[in-house]
């Protein structure tokens, strides 16, 4: 409804990969393998103490009370009690090792992943809206989490509480035992029958409750869009019809649960039944102790708890592993621009970049949005690059930052094709001013410093310095709180804090994409006068839609669908009477000439 990021990712015929998921579930186990081996050591032993009280009622019944000894009576009930008190111990002792082991596999996974993530590149980001990457995160891992804490001991639990009370039961009468295994298909085909039904209606409640979340993030983002246009109760309705959907399909599934533990509290009276009916005529046969009788009374709960909780362990683990499953997914996906395995390390650009013959297209079956470009920029020269909306300027720079590959030509800095070049000494060699700003919440100074506090204040000061934004910093204090997104500070002084942020590692070579569209006339002014000392002194790629910005570069490009349409200095531009020069006469007037 709202595009592919609200769902909660799943795509119903996409195949698990449970070898994979295996791998990844297994692996995280192992990395915890000393913290399992305790919980189970505390499993056996809280499980072991569960099914001795049968047994202690059945001696005390059988043996100390025909005995008539008190002492041996008193000695039991407190065997009994302390029984009690460290299965309350070692079940304290089994939680606490299981959940410090599960947080500690957790918070590695997702380190794990974030490191994972922070390595890929655009066109994974692309492919993966940033609402779904957080449910990967946050709630993919949650899932783990509960299997590793709960589902893993349960079942374990569950298996042997079953074997040892089948065993013990089978030991002191066969026949009862026998008996009262009628009732296992009964509650198997009820959970079954249950899990078939509410499988598909939890899924479905699942699905409505991240497609909430996702129309919330997605209208409280576009709060002022949603109340410039006066669209607030249009985006209230559509809310109420989904979460009425989700509240009815909640309804059912609760309902079929209820339904469910009301069929299956009615097993236990019926089997207690048969232990009773069978059994006491048994006692009365003289086949069968009374202590035997209470003891197949106290264990029958342990005997159909762990049956009737079997769907419910499988349900869990198929969740758990389509979990796995998209976590996997995403930690063996491969960057698609990666280093070559003996990279080429940049350490500063001597001779300049050219781009040879570059074709580019984001998606295999697009449109090319750039055909056949090619241009040198030696060392210490300038470019501008112009254009019309959409002619492919920014994917110029896109290119050259290796955030995408070309699929046809090459890209050459010093004569190395930057494919050979290793990807952080090539960013680190380049500045970048995108047109798209973001900003972090913290301090102007921090933002500057791209969050990174080794680097010291006097490097900021300087670079506000060489841009001449003195001024500008006095009326603005570095000390400023940015809220998220920067959506406290005007369009042009989020370009100005993002030039700024670019000069202060004084690099090599400078790339501003639409660096100061947003800027006003003044400030402009300072900034170009800046810009017109630094092109001198830096190499210089510049995109502008205003001219005044790059009138003084060394060479301008006009890019208009894709190609280079027109190349030479301004002056020449405008002598040839072509694109460029019309541009200029539209932004100017005939006058300007
Ligand atoms: N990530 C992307 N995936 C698919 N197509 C894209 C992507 N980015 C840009 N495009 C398309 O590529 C073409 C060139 O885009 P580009 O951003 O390079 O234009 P531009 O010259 O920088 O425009 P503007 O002046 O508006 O900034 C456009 O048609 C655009 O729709
Ligand atoms: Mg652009």
């Amino acid at each position: 409804m709202h595009g592919p990021g609200n769902d909660d990712g799943q795509d119903p015929k996409e195949k698990i990969n449970y070898r994979a998921t295996f791998g990844l579930l297994k692996g995280l186990i192992l990395s915890e393998k000393r913290g399992f081996a305790l919980a189970s050591v505390w499993l056996l032993l809280s499980t072991a103490l569960t099914l001795l009280t049968p047994i202690i009622a059945k001696y005390i019944i059988d043996t100390a009370i025909p005995a008539r000894r008190t002492g041996l009576l008193l000695a039991s009930v407190g065997a009994l009690f302390l029984n009690s008190l460290l299965f309350l111990a070692f079940n304290y002792a089994l939680r606490m090792s299981l959940v410090k082991t599960g947080q500690r596999i957790m918070a590695g996974l997702k380190k794990r992943m974030l490191a994972h993530m922070l390595s890929l590149d655009l066109p994974f980001y692309a492919e993966y809206p940033v609402g779904r990457l957080t449910a990967r995160v946050q709630s993919d891992t949650s899932t783990l989490y509960e299997l590793f804490t709960e589902t893993t001991i349960t079942i374990f639990r569950d298996i042997l509480m079953f074997a040892v009370t089948f065993a013990v039961m089978f030991w002191f009468s066969p026949k009862l035992t026998l008996m009262l295994s009628a009732v296992f298909p009964v509650v198997i085909a009820l959970s079954t029958v249950f899990l078939s039904r509410s499988t598909a209606l939890f899924i479905a409640v699942r699905k409505l409750a991240s497609e909430i979340t996702g129309f919330l993030t997605e209208h409280v983002n576009a709060i002022a869009l949603l109340q410039a246009f006066n669209r607030e109760e249009m985006a209230a309705a559509k809310l109420e019809a989904v979460n009425r959907k989700k509240f009815e399909t909640e309804m059912s599934a609760e309902m079929l649960m209820v339904i469910f533990f009301m069929s299956i509290v009615m097993i236990s009276p019926v089997s207690i039944a048969i232990i009773l009916g069978a059994g006491g005529r048994m006692a009365l046969a003289g086949t069968l102790s009374i202590g035997t009788l209470v003891m197949f009374i106290l264990y029958i709960d342990k005997l159909f708890e762990p049956v009737f909780r079997l769907s419910e362990h499988i349900s869990i683990i198929q969740r758990a592993f389509t979990a796995g499953h998209r976590i996997q997914r995403i930690l063996e996906r491969r960057p698609a621009i990666a280093d070559p395995p003996r990279p080429h390390f940049l350490r500063s650009i001597k001779e300049g970049i050219e781009f040879r013959n570059v074709w580019m297209r984001y998606a295999d079956d697009g449109p090319w949005v750039l055909r056949d470009v090619s241009f040198t920029l030696p060392r210490g020269k300038s470019l501008a690059i112009v254009g019309e909306t959409g002619g492919g300027k920014t994917t110029v720079t896109n290119l050259l930052f290796k955030f995408y590959a070309p699929q046809k030509g090459s890209i050459l800095i010093d004569g190395t094709d930057i494919s050979e070049i290793s990807l952080s000494s090539l960013r680190r060699a380049i500045g970048l001013v995108q047109q798209d700003i973001y900003l972090f919440p913290g301090t102007i100074m921090q933002n500057l410093k791209l969050m990174d506090d080794s680097i010291p204040d006097s490097l900021v000061h300087d670079a506000i310095k060489t841009i001449g934004l003195e001024a500008f910093f006095r009326r603005h204090s570095l000390s400023k709180q940015i809220v998220e997104k920067g959506a406290n500070l005007s369009a042009g002084e989020k370009q100005v804090i993002s030039l700024v942020r670019a000069m202060t590692l004084n690099q090599d070579m400078l790339v501003l994409d639409e660096a100061t569209s947003h800027i006003d006339p003044y400030t402009e002014r300072t900034i170009n006068a800046a810009m017109g000392r630094l092109l001198a002194q830096k190499t210089m790629i510049v995109v502008a839609h205003r001219l005044s910005t790059i009138r003084n570069a060394g060479e301008i490009l006009l890019v208009s669908e894709g190609e280079v349409k027109e190349r030479g200095t301004h002056d020449a531009l405008l002598a040839k009477g072509g694109i460029y020069s019309r541009f200029y006469k539209l932004q100017f007037g005939e006058d300007a000439l």
